[in-house]
């Protein structure tokens, strides 16, 4: 086994349908392969708490929860999947996968619910106390594109009724975010197939990770 001096923190970002939880699981494989401890978990969820705030926050039964209270739901998940999950798995040297994080909240809450970025910027920075991802693979696909994928996947969630005009406002605050921090982020085509994604993927992979 690699054993990082300070683990690696990988968060996958993009809409509906763009192919992160394909692409995730051919990333776990990869880094395995490549020798490294990683560590896999997702968002909302990832601990037993934030699986329950989950359940909360996708239910469509819960069609009157605010946006600030939706905010504050995914903050205090994430919060908990914080503290029992990635710093642990960061101190320990490994890698950890996050489908989702905190680019999210900008996107879905501030972009999509329109709260905007300041407001997710007060909650970001009293929550998460400037823990960032290492590296963030945004998955970029037209919105159509993207929701013809996952058409038929049985009953939509909470956010999946959301209007087109809502998932092209995610999008763009995504792909504002990724211009604004080219450091940490790396926009992919998912438009593409499988294996194009996952060639893209895998570049980006060795250069950051050096292998
Ligand atoms: N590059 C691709 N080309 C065509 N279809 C794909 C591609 N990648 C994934 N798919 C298919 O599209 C669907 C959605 O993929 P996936 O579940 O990986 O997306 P996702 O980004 O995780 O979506 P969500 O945000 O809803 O979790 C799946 O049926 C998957 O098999
Ligand atoms: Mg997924």
């Amino acid at each position: 086994m690699i054993q990082l001096s300070k683990g690696f923190f990988i968060s996958l970002e993009g809409g509906e349908g763009a192919g992160k939880s394909t692409q995730n699981k051919r990333i776990i494989d990869w880094l395995a392969g490549q020798g490294l401890e990683v560590v896999e978990t997702r968002e909302p969820g990832g601990t037993i708490v934030s699986e329950q705030i989950r359940q909360v926050l996708l239910d469509t039964r819960n069609a009157g929860l605010g946006a600030t209270a939706e905010l504050l739901l995914m903050f205090a998940a994430r919060s908990q999947l914080v503290q029992e999950v990635i710093l642990p798995a960061l101190a320990d040297g490994k890698v950890i996968v996050c489908d989702r994080f905190t680019d999210a909240s900008y996107a879905y809450q501030g972009g999509g619910r329109q709260l905007g970025a300041e407001t997710v910027e007060v909650v970001e920075k009293l929550v998460l106390k400037g823990l960032r991802p290492d590296l963030t693979l945004l998955f970029d696909i037209p919105v159509e594109q993207g929701m013809k994928r996952v058409a038929g996947r049985g009953e939509a969630d909470r956010f999946e009724v959301e209007s087109l005009r809502f998932f092209e406002r995610v999008r763009d605050a995504y792909l504002e975010r990724a211009t604004a921090d080219p450091q940490r982020f790396r926009v992919i085509d998912a438009s593409l197939d499988e294996d194009q994604v996952w060639q893209q993927v895998r570049h980006i992979l060795q250069e950051k990770l050096g292998l």
